[in-house]
């Protein structure tokens, strides 16, 4: 438009022009004759002027059309479009997005408010009423906060009968910019609501009025949660069930199936006040898929409170199992995907226990009573308490307690994780383990107090009580072991590990090879496929049958055989010919062996010379080396996994038949992760795990993948045998640079006692490995890799260590430590098979 009036007054100015000029031509000549002829050519000059305008307009299109400015205008009218298009998207999306919920379940008891029947139904007029109470005075502090901006809403979802009191569980919603979300951080939106009770507390009790509301400050829990909680919870969500325990004792039965099509449901449990809630679950089937797919997750509340969970159940359940809650609420939160999957159990209200005995024990050396943690045999809750007060008959005689699968050690730096013992004041923690110990307490009148110290439900204990003589705790001819076992005198140092910790087995002089006499030779050295005799005599009669013990090869059939290395040895040993079946594992195909020597400590390897080597990867890196143990199950360190989002085996993959990083024949997803149930993250003590692959690996992958052939317990590794570790580890303590290329080192295995003069405390499933310069080592990255050995240049290759800790890497007289393989072989068996 602009141009067309700019055009106009060019136009009037030609005009003006032409009359100025025809003035002047006036001017100049006195007499003009008008004529037609002569106006018609004045009108004529005047239109050519006129005329001329367009082609100034050509020139100018022109000069717009040149390359530079071309190139100009279409920056900007690209310019235009970005600005507009981005403005939308800034309005329409990203505005949107960048306001996010932030929601959270809450928990706390309302003191002295009488509870009456109508608040469990949330349509009733008395819970409406007391439920915008309540919500008004939340809403009120969070409205007067530093984050009232965001704050959004508060639901009511349940007021439940509580000692003397209502207990009062609600959601929380806040509306937060991104940026912002730091501000409603779990801690500070409860410091908020603390800090407001805190206020109000009135005569030194636990009570403070809020709005005239007694809340107790103690019972305050809130906890973040995720949105589809929320949402799956509250009202609208088709699965929602309240069921109740009104009679002590009396079962009520829980049944639920999901046929096709899949529930998240969410049951909520609440039995009479006063009263704790028993959960018994008798079947539960599902796909074990490592609480990914199906799960069942117990609350110690009645919303799905992370601070607050009791236990979860992840794998199918048969047998029965029970647990117990701290109140008298819970909650199960089912998740169970399409196919066939049921739930049969049962709650009831039970009394809470009142542990406390009085335990007389008889003189002599036989049993005289049992201790049970409370709520025996279910499972412990978070909290406890029990105590037990001993008597003997006289004073030269203590107490002790052994249990089964549970020891007690003095109370270090940290927290008691499995429950808090004292013992005349002396503080001790228990911890499980996989074996049984006696816990001696050189008194005559003992008071023994328990505490459930775990921060979900955790497994029962029992212990049998005998007295004992303090001054003489074994018998005549008995070692007392550090796990307070008492073994034979002659047991100790044969090799064998009869105290459960090996303390019958340090400060032994290496075992001489006695040949000669009518003593027998040394058990380690009979039958463990080398003459040590020159006559031979270690080496007759391996396969006669014969008593079973750890050192005794068992045979299918369930007989042993003095042979320790039987197992998948090309010679039939056991009657029942079990030894050499299932002995597809540890042969890799024949492969040339000239990798180059390139680092210190390890040479890289060649194809298919590993065949078992498997590389794990956490969300897309190299993290941890693993073996294959068939064709759908992996064997590494439970250390790989032990951290919260690192036992999530969506975030895993199994690299097979991998030389060179990148370059796997196979890339296989993980189902499901077993860490050893007793594995500690503080000693290393049980380091092993089991990786379920989603689906087997091809077969047509045949030799360059290939299990690795899993040690009997009886297996011996004798000084014939060579052992390597591999893995894509750091090549040195100070190396930056993972190597692509597989590597390989030879190390030899050191005698337990050699292992503990370097590290000390080193458990019987741990084993040392390497050389004295300490120049052939693992390192970080080769954890939950092979330490393989082979007992002769064409036998099979046996998996005999799990890369697990050490100090620093490649240290000199600092071995490398393993798990100790065989050790788990009936634990692996029970997994895998
Ligand atoms: N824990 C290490 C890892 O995560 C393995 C350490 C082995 N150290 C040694 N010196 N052998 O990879």
């Amino acid at each position: 438009m602009g141009t067309e009036r700019e055009d106009n007054q060019q136009a009037s100015a030609v005009d003006d022009g032409a009359a100025q000029q025809d003035a002047a031509s006036i001017a100049d000549v006195s007499v003009e004759v008008a004529t037609v002829d002569h106006t018609l050519q004045k009108l004529y000059r005047k239109y050519r002027k006129t005329r001329r305008k367009p082609k100034g307009l050509k020139r100018l299109w022109a000069h717009l059309l040149n390359v530079p400015h071309l190139a100009l205008i279409i920056a900007a009218v690209v310019f235009v479009v970005v600005v507009i298009v981005w403005s939308l998207l800034w309005v329409f999306i990203f505005r949107r997005e960048s306001n996010s919920g932030a929601y959270f379940a809450g928990m706390f008891r309302l003191a002295n408010v009488e509870f009456i029947p109508e608040y469990r139904q949330a349509e009733s007029h008395e819970f409406v009423y007391m439920a915008n109470k309540i919500q008004h005075v939340v809403s009120n502090v969070y409205k007067m906060s530093s984050v009232a901006r965001l704050y959004k809403q508060t639901v009511i979802s349940d007021l439940s009968n509580s000692d003397s009191g209502i207990l009062v569980h609600f959601w929380m919603v806040f509306v937060v910019p991104r940026l912002k979300s730091p501000a409603v951080c779990e801690e500070c939106v409860g410091v908020i609501f603390r800090d407001s009770v805190h206020t109000s507390l009135r005569n030194r009790t636990s009570v403070g009025y809020l709005l005239g509301l007694p809340v107790d400050i103690d019972s305050i829990l809130i906890n973040a949660v995720q949105r589809s909680d929320y949402t799956s919870n509250t009202a609208g969500s088709q699965c929602v069930d309240k069921m109740y325990a009104n009679l002590p004792g009396v079962k009520v039965p829980l049944n639920i199936f999901s046929s096709w099509g899949g529930v998240s449901c969410h049951v909520k449990l609440t039995a009479v006040p006063g009263s704790l809630i028993r959960l018994t679950v008798n079947l539960f089937l599902i796909e074990p898929s490592d609480c990914v797919n199906d799960a069942l997750t117990v609350y110690d509340a009645l919303l799905p409170m992370r601070g607050r969970i009791l236990h979860r159940l992840c794998e199918p359940v048969s047998g029965s199992i029970s647990l117990v809650s701290t109140s008298n609420v819970m909650l199960l939160s089912f998740r169970m995907t399409k196919g066939n999957k049921t739930f049969r159990g049962n709650f009831e209200a039970i009394a809470a226990e009142i542990c406390m005995s009085q335990i007389e024990t008889q003189s002599g050396s036989g049993i005289s009573a049992q201790i049970y943690s409370p709520f025996y045999p279910s499972l412990l809750p978070p909290q406890c308490s029990c105590t037990w007060r001993f008597e003997t008959s006289n004073s030269a005689l203590g107490v002790a307690l052994q249990f089964q699968n549970y020891v007690l050690k003095p109370k270090g730096m940290k927290a008691c994780d499995h429950g808090w013992w004292k013992v005349n004041e002396v503080i001790f923690c228990g911890s499980y383990v996989g074996h049984s110990t006696v816990f001696r307490i050189y008194d005559r009148s003992p008071e023994v107090e328990f505490r459930c110290s775990s921060r979900h439900a955790a497994l029962p204990f029992q212990a049998s009580c005998s007295s004992y003589n303090i001054s003489q705790p074994c018998a005549e001819n008995h070692f007392l072991c550090s796990t307070g076992l008492c073994v034979e005198k002659k047991r100790r140092c044969d090799g064998l590990d009869d105290c459960q910790d090996e303390s019958d087995e340090v400060f032994c002089s290496r075992p001489t090879m006695k040949c000669g006499g009518n003593r027998p030779p040394h058990p380690l050295f009979v039958c463990n496929g080398e003459t040590d005799c020159t006559d031979g005599r270690d080496e007759i009669n391996c396969t006669q049958e014969t008593t079973c013990s750890a050192i005794r090869y068992q045979c299918r059939s369930g007989s042993c055989i003095l042979k320790k290395n039987a197992k998948c040895d090309g010679v039939h040993d056991c009657e029942d010919r079990s030894d050499e079946m299932d002995c597809a594992c540890g042969l890799p195909p024949t492969v040339k062996k000239d990798g180059p020597e390139r680092i210190v400590g390890g040479v890289n390897s060649v194809e298919g010379e590993w065949p078992w080597q498997a590389s794990l990867h956490f969300s897309g890196n190299m993290y941890c080396g693993a073996s294959v143990l068939s064709s759908d199950w992996l064997i590494s360190a439970a250390h790989c996994f032990s951290k919260e989002r690192l036992s999530d085996p969506r975030y895993w993959t199994a690299h097979l038949g991998m030389l060179t990083q990148g370059s796997a024949k196979h890339v296989a997803e993980i189902q499901r992760i077993v860490v050893h149930e007793y594995y500690n993250a503080y000693t290393f003590d049980y380091d092993i795990a089991l990786l379920q692959l989603k689906k087997p690996w091809p077969t047509s992958l045949g030799p360059l993948v290939q299990p690795v052939c899993l040690p009997p317990t009886s297996h011996t590794v004798t000084d014939s045998h060579r052992c390597w570790v591999t893995g894509w580890g750091y090549r040195s303590e100070e190396d930056k640079v993972l190597p692509s290329v597989l590597q390989k080192a030879e190390v030899s295995i050191l005698s337990q006692s050699d292992c503990k003069k370097r590290y000390g405390p080193v458990s019987p499933r741990m084993l040392c490995a390497g050389v004295p310069s300490g120049e052939r080592d693992a390192c970080r990255g080769d954890s939950g890799g092979p330490l393989s050995c082979q007992s002769s240049d064409r036998g099979r290759w046996f998996l005999i260590g799990i890369v697990s800790w050490g100090a620093g890497c490649g240290r000199p007289n600092l071995p490398g430590v393993y798990t100790r393989v065989n050790k788990f072989t009936s634990w692996i068996y029970n997994h895998i098979s």
